[in-house]
């Protein structure tokens, strides 16, 4: 059995325990992990989302929104909402508004895809920016606002001077997600996109002080993260990463290594603050684990949970893991003190009330994956059913 690391929350560490995650009083462990759903309108969040969202809330429950664009430069898929002008600022107040309603404690998460775009989400049809000029592999494709899929454009290698500029773009986001009634932002330093970019050595090949050693490479997320922080306050702050995960050609030759480096720099600039973020979110390397998967991503179950644990004991803080966690898989970690917090992906997409069905160990309803990035509102989004009334959960 694995070592308790988490006491701090007293002996009960259960997914229906109570945690204190910061200032936020948590009923329970089932959080909502950020996901793309398309269902925007050139930007702008709609209504259905405000129930999409409400429906998936809970007294004291905490989700965190789709990854939701810091700048017209962000966007790589169809749809996705943005937070960066105050129409989006109006529109995603209404559908705070909705959750707040239902008890729950919701973040922003600010997201920046980098180079994996295409084009004809570029302003004037630009390439894309990011930490390199290497393009993607053939392997990835990018999902056009027709359905139709193509390959990424070469991207452009941002300059140096160029990158102050995107960091207040993060700044900006973070206040106006606040301005919305946002309880906090989630950076999206994970999954191949902008920020992971600049951390996996398999991508960045930069010379200047953002490319080279972990002090360089870390270097862009940590600008980002204090700059959020001053805007907002740390508290607010919470920080999502891979190290382990391929996606996007996202390799780095020593991903235990690597997260440690975030982790400990986390670490340094808390007790610079004299405050704690909101939390880390790590993704379970078993989410995209493909057979192409280079070396040094670890491949049992046992090597991945090895990993999750050493950046768990690392971290100075609430520890979130998501990724192919079932529920009793969530139990365990909790009650083994691997994390305190998991958020759920796919399923949720399809069980609305999926923390009364894990509550009651009730069956789950299986998930359409071929309509999680389409366009209607209705089907695949918030038509999956309910076990009982919204009101009960
Ligand atoms: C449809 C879909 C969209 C997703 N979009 C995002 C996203 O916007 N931001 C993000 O950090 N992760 C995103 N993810 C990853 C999820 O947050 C989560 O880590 C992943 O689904 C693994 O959890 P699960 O096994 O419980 O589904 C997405 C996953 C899915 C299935």
């Amino acid at each position: 059995m694995a070592e308790k690391v988490n006491s701090r929350q007293g002996e009960d560490n259960t997914m229906f325990s109570p945690y204190k995650m910061g200032n936020f009083n948590l009923s329970h462990r089932v959080v909502l992990a950020p996901m793309t759903r398309c269902r925007a309108l050139e930007g702008i969040p709609q209504p259905t989302m405000g129930e999409y969202y409400s429906q998936r809330a809970t007294q004291s429950g905490f989700l965190i929104s789709e990854g939701t664009t810091i700048s017209p430069t962000a966007a790589g898929y169809p749809r996705v909402p943005g937070i960066y002008s105050e129409e989006h600022v109006g529109a995603w107040k209404n559908i705070v508004d909705a959750v707040h309603a239902k008890g729950s404690i919701f973040f922003c998460q600010l997201w920046h895809v980098g180079r994996a775009s295409h084009s004809v989400y570029q302003p004037g049809g630009a390439a894309p920016i990011s930490s390199t000029n290497k393009s993607l592999s053939a392997r990835c494709k990018v999902l056009l606002p027709d359905g139709s899929i193509d390959s990424h454009p070469d991207p452009r290698g941002l300059n140096t001077y160029e990158i102050p500029e995107i960091v207040e773009h993060y700044r900006q986001s973070a206040i106006n997600a606040i301005r919305a009634g946002f309880d906090g932002i989630e950076i999206h330093s994970a999954h191949g996109y902008l920020i992971d970019q600049f951390l996996k050595d398999g991508i960045n090949d930069r010379t200047d002080e953002y490319g080279g050693s972990y002090e360089n490479r870390c270097r862009f997320l940590l600008q980002v993260v204090k700059a959020v922080a001053s805007a907002i306050g740390p508290e607010r702050v919470a920080v999502r990463i891979s190290p382990a995960i391929d996606f996007l050609d996202a390799i780095d030759s020593d991903p235990l290594g690597l997260g440690l480096e975030v982790v400990k720099r986390l670490n340094n600039l808390q007790k610079e603050l004299g405050s704690k973020l909101c939390y880390l979110h790590v993704t379970h390397p078993r989410f995209w684990l493909k057979p192409t998967s280079q070396l040094g991503i670890p491949n049992t179950e046992e090597e991945q949970g090895k990993l999750l644990r050493t950046l768990r004991k690392a971290y100075d803080g609430t520890f979130m893991s998501a990724g192919g966690f079932t529920r009793d898989a969530g139990m365990k970690a909790i009650a083994e003190g691997d994390t305190d917090l998991v958020s759920y992906g796919r399923h949720f997409i399809s069980n609305p009330d999926l923390v009364l069905r894990f509550k009651i160990n009730a069956p789950l309803n299986d998930y359409n994956r071929k309509l999680f990035y389409t366009a209607d509102h209705v089907i695949g989004y918030t038509d999956y059913p309910f076990l009982s009334k919204p009101s009960e959960t």
